[in-house]
């Protein structure tokens, strides 16, 4: 029997749902680029650094997606950035976030992105942030679609890796936009489709309603990711089978928290120990100094130490007091004096990562005004 409701709502008529069990470590394509697992990580501006790609793809997303790159930055070089951006051949397949409203400029950006080795160049049709919108970028695509589809066919002409899109149901709560619009964005050229089906008003209230994911699905012949609200194995399950998505999304379960990744692959594998969750921070730590610079990765890393030590694997006050400390440098020694054995599991770590010689670093500037 196929499943006529998810999440509790109600299919329309003529909808297709798949009820198999999608093995969340099969691989699967968008067009020629392979991708090993059924876990994608989610683009997050402020969160998205090299060193959270990296981190997903050790434990086990299949393909991960850098923040946000600014096309109008990289046009007038005017806008407020965060740094630039930096990719190595072990987060491959990766693919870089563009976004932007005009289609002569989003097909310049494109080039450099596919020049600089992405797999894939995302198109951002979701971000709800007014410094985004108001510019006509982001989710304001959602309901302009001549222009949205002028975006995507300027993309796809002007590169040779697959285009793909990110988008919201619309921009009203209730909006059923993305599903007019999807399928004329395959028609222009989108070779993958990722839905967080929560309109832009909603921001990030209220749930995904991925009865609409499972709509869209039905509507194209191109994979569709599902995004929002996947934060266990039993809910990425629930979400493939219902909706005939190739693959879940995940976002903030992630943050500072590769195991969900993990348990969300392969069940429940347990608790990390201190040792894991501080050697884990560290390397994140050092790794986002060598991306951002010391001064600038001290104020964006304070927010890491509660979702690392969070969850209550430390006490409270010992995020407070990290917080506090000056430097880098304290924090670290403040962690290693916290979980004595982390000092050991942190050089396994560092053991196994690849030569950051390899990196590139590119001459594209990292939006801060991110959102999806
Ligand atoms: C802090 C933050 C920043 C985000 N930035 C982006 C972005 O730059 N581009 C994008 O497409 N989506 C962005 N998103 C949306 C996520 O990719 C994802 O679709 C959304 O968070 C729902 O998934 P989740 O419930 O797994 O977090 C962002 C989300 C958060 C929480």
């Amino acid at each position: 029997m196929l499943p006529t409701e998810v999440d509790g709502r109600q299919l329309p008529p003529g909808t297709i749902s798949r009820s198999v069990q999608v093995d969340l470590r099969s691989p699967w394509a968008i067009r020629d680029v392979e991708i090993p697992t059924r876990l994608v990580l989610a683009p997050m501006a402020g969160v998205s650094v090299q060193a959270f790609r990296r981190q997903g793809r050790r434990y086990g997303a299949g393909l991960v997606c850098s923040e946000m790159v600014s096309c109008a930055g990289l046009h007038h070089g005017n806008e407020r950035t965060l740094g630039y951006l930096r990719i190595s051949a072990d987060e491959r397949p990766l693919a870089v976030q563009i976004f932007g409203s005009e289609p002569e400029v989003m097909a310049e950006a494109a080039r450099m992105v596919e020049d600089a080795g992405a797999d894939l160049v995302d198109v951002n049709f979701g971000c709800p942030v007014k410094k985004v919108t108001k510019t006509g970028a982001g989710a304001t695509l959602l309901e302009d679609p001549e222009r949205a589809c002028g975006v995507i066919s300027a993309v796809a002409e002007a590169v040779s890796v697959p285009v793909t899109v990110k988008m919201r149901r619309g921009i009203e709560n209730g909006s059923r936009s993305c599903l007019e619009l999807g399928p004329r964005l395959v028609e222009a050229g989108a070779s993958s489709l990722t839905l967080h089906p929560r309109s832009a008003r909603q921001m990030y209230t209220g749930e995904a309603d991925h009865s609409l994911t499972a709509e869209l699905a039905a509507l194209v012949e191109v994979p569709v990711v599902a995004s929002g609200d996947v934060t266990s194995r039993a809910r990425a399950q629930a979400i493939l089978a219902t909706t005939g998505a190739a693959a879940v999304m995940v976002g903030r379960a992630a943050q500072g928290n590769p195991w969900a990744l993990r348990e969300i692959l392969d069940g429940d594998a347990g608790e990390p120990t201190r040792e894991e969750v501080v050697a884990e921070l560290i390397l994140f730590m050092r790794e986002t100094v060598r991306e951002l610079g010391e001064r600038r990765a001290t104020g964006f890393l304070k927010k890491f130490y509660g979702w690392y030590l969070g969850r209550g694997r430390f006490p409270r006050p010992f995020k407070a007091e990290l917080v506090q400390l000056e430097t880098l440098d304290e924090v670290e020694t403040r962690l290693l004096a916290a979980a004595p054995g982390a000092a050991e599991v942190l050089q396994g770590l560092l053991d196994e990562l690849p030569d950051a010689e390899d990196d590139v670093i590119l001459d594209l500037p990292i939006s801060i005004y991110g959102g999806g």
